[in-house]
């Protein structure tokens, strides 16, 4: 398992989404009060970005299509989705951000 450092926990607000690149994987962090969230970037059903859809609560709304995922799982909340975006652990240590890779 290897921890990957995306951002610093004060670099995103409550309510607010970002997507970094890692090992040319497009990841979508969410924060939710101070809590934070990480799936693929790219949805499960078409080209839409879910770093740039419309988070409320925790679900996530791709703007393609307006099919969600709930962000603390990946799993999906509302069609024309059918498959869940993978999911990443998030961990948070001296004031930043981590997500964790297999391997
Ligand atoms: S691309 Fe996301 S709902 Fe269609």
């Amino acid at each position: 398992m290897t921890l990957i450092e995306l951002c610093s926990e004060s670099d995103l607000d409550h309510n607010e989404a970002r997507r970094f690149t890692v090992n040319g994987t497009d990841i979508a962090l969410f924060r939710v009060e101070d809590n934070y969230f990480a799936l693929d970037d790219l949805c499960s059903h078409g080209p839409g970005s879910l770093s740039e859809g419309f988070l409320d609560g925790f679900n996530i709304e791709c703007d393609f299509h307006n099919g969600a995922f709930d962000i603390r799982t990946g799993e999906v909340t509302e069609p024309p989705c059918v498959d869940p975006v993978r999911s990443y652990p998030v961990t948070k240590k001296d004031g930043k951000v981590f997500i964790e890779l297999d391997g």
